[in-house]
């Protein structure tokens, strides 16, 4: 029997990021954008949870289900490629602190390490639930998801497993901070790392991650970090260039990592790193946002032909949003990038800093991963900021969120 088809018409603007729609609307001047892409009085075919047709209305096939988008907009899904979603506890005090003027400070990581180790499985899975659910209902389709608020074997293995309930993207952050039982033992710690806590992790996750940064890893142990990460089958990301300048950047890219995440302060030999490689830098402004940093400089990246990525970095410490919306607000007033560049840095951008090619785009054949906007344009998700604008959410086809 054939599966059911829907027909979503009347669709004001309907971004697809396919390049044959670029052709015809992009000429926007800008380098190194992506190939934002959009069709007015547009509509999409929905089937067997793919995108099966999208073109101008006037000429949509039939199908069996009509949904009737009113003028409003309809984009891919976004697609958040960086989040830490396996904790417990809060730290809602130490933010307040901040923005009564203390600096943040990464060894905040342990107050969540020993609230998360504490916890029971199934108050990691409600918390996790929780925030997934809220991502869906802000217009999230696909998202990472890291450990790294474990650190020991048990309390990693299980962060990893709870996160591949919700996720094919996991990934393995053994290497997020040295625990305070390794204090005097940093090596100590690498070796276990890269040695019983990846044979452990491993069989669930698909990337490994290091948090390369002062006070954390230093470029020699991340290294090793990723190396024993790869030969286990796990494909490299890392957390760069955060806090400071430092090696993460060129290590992400010397590594084949999918992703160098943050890049706030970067240095001209980063930049040409990245322009020259298949290296995504992904972006997360909510944490400038919520640590008082200065922003990353998008506008330098995607001069230089960079592949500029937005994500959340949800976590309780440097960053406790969800949003994608309020990310690309933060991105297109913040950090000046069009909103077409942020809308597409934080659906097709974050696809490629997955490496995922059925998501972030609505080419034909695409996963059937959507959202609908109570506003007629991609643009109104920085123009009217904090306002709940996603309408319906399809997931592989299915009504997700309305
Ligand atoms: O990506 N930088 C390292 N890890 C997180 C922060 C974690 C925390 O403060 O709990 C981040 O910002
Ligand atoms: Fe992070």
């Amino acid at each position: 029997m054939r599966p059911v088809s829907i027909l979503i018409t009347s669709i004001g603007e309907l971004v697809t990021n396919a390049p044959a729609d670029g052709d015809r609307q992009r000429g926007d001047g800008q380098q190194g954008a992506g190939p934002f892409a959009s069709v007015a009085d547009a509509a999409v075919v929905i089937e067997a949870g793919r995108i099966a047709w999208t073109g101008p209305a006037a000429r949509a096939p039939a199908a069996d289900e009509v949904i009737d988008a009113a003028g409003r907009a309809v984009l891919p899904g976004f697609v958040d490629s960086h989040a830490h979603l396996v904790f417990a506890g809060e730290r809602g005090g130490e933010f307040a602190a901040r923005m009564a003027g203390l600096p943040y400070q990464a060894g905040g990581i342990r107050a969540t390490v020993a609230a998360t180790r504490a916890a029971t499985d199934d108050q990691l899975r409600a918390n996790l639930r929780k925030l997934a659910a809220e991502m869906v209902s802000q217009g999230t389709t696909t998202f990472e998801c890291k450990s790294g608020y474990g650190l020991t074997v048990r309390d990693e293995a299980r962060s990893v497993a709870l996160a591949a309930e919700f996720t094919p993207e996991v990934t393995y952050l053994g290497a997020h901070v040295v625990p305070a039982e390794y204090e005097h033992d940093p090596g100590g710690y690498v070796d276990l790392v890269r040695g019983p806590m990846l044979a452990a992790c491993a069989p669930r996750a698909r990337w490994v991650d290091v948090f390369c940064e002062r006070g954390a890893f230093g470029r020699d142990e991340a290294a090793a970090v990723l190396a024993a990460g790869t030969a286990a089958g796990l494909q490299p990301r890392v957390h760069a260039n955060q806090l400071g300048p430092g090696p993460g950047v060129r290590l992400a890219v010397e590594s084949g990592a999918a992703s160098a995440d943050h890049c706030t302060h970067l240095d001209g030999a980063d930049i040409d790193a990245l322009a020259s490689s298949a290296t995504v830098a992904t972006l997360l402004p909510g944490v400038e946002f919520s640590t008082r940093q200065p922003y990353p400089d998008a506008r330098r990246l995607l001069g230089a032909g960079v592949t500029v990525a937005i994500a959340t970095d949800c976590n309780p410490g440097s960053c406790f949003t969800s949003s994608m919306p309020l990310c690309i607000a933060l991105a297109v007033r913040e950090m000046r990038m069009t909103t077409q560049e942020a809308v597409w840095a934080a659906t097709a951008g974050g696809a490629r800093a997955l490496r995922r090619a059925d998501v972030g785009h609505l080419g034909v054949g695409a996963r059937a991963d959507l959202i609908m906007l109570d506003a007629p344009s991609h643009a109104y998700l920085a123009y009217r900021p904090g306002v709940p604008l996603i309408a319906a959410v399809w997931q592989a086809g299915g009504l997700a969120a309305t």
